[in-house]
């Protein structure tokens, strides 16, 4: 597949078979975020891989940040069972964190830039193989629980940057549709 047709054909895909994942494939697909450019050669994303069984890993620490946050509202129970159901809506979710270094503090948000880089690759490798992905944040990004896990440290200014959940798509082909974007819109030539 061409880098063009990568590019424009590429969507962001929900609804994943259960169909496992050739391990081969998942690697590639790390290697592609690790080819993500990266200003100070810092290289700072982490990526954390749950497949089939492991994803309970995930699930788990899900659910615990959930009720940390919905302790006192009566959303709770229906955002449990989602957040429990959350990881097995793709055979394969990659965390991907982003790890700043020690010693030389790289602006933080080149270190995020690179790191969004880095997904933005996996997700066009997981497309040319024949995959699927979407790139899911909100509450999940957040919690303190998960940092732990992940060994994040927050206070530094590294974070969880999102989940990227890949699989073989359970939606026909051409469904998701996106409207094609204008780049004369967002555009002013000097
Ligand atoms: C930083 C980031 C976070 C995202 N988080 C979510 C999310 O939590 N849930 C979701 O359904 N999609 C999420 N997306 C995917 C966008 O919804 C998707 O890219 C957008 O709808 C455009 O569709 P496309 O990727 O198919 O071109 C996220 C995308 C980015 C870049």
């Amino acid at each position: 597949m061409d880098v063009t047709t990568a590019i424009e054909t590429r969507r962001s895909i929900s609804k994943m078979q259960d169909k496992p994942v050739d391990l081969f494939d998942i690697e590639d697909i790390l290697q592609a975020g690790c080819w993500a450019p990266t200003h100070y050669k810092t290289e700072p994303w982490r990526f954390h891989v749950f497949a089939e069984d492991s994803r309970k890993i995930l699930s788990d620490i899900f659910v615990e940040g959930i009720k940390v946050k919905y302790q006192t509202s009566e959303l709770l129970d229906a955002k449990v069972e989602k957040a429990k159901n959350a990881p097995f809506r793709a055979p394969v979710v990659i965390a991907v964190t982003c790890k700043l270094e020690e010693e030389f503090q790289a602006p933080v948000w080149e270190e995020y830039a690179a790191v969004s880089c880095a997904i933005q690759n996996m997700s066009l490798q997981a497309h040319a193989l024949g995959l699927s992905s979407i790139w899911r944040s909100g509450d999940f990004t957040e919690f303190e629980n998960a940092e732990d896990f992940f060994k994040v440290d927050k206070s530094k200014g590294e974070r969880i940057m999102g989940y990227l959940y890949i699989g073989y798509s359970n939606q026909p082909e051409g469904s998701v549709y996106r409207e094609e974007p204008d780049w004369k819109l967002k555009t002013k030539f000097y």
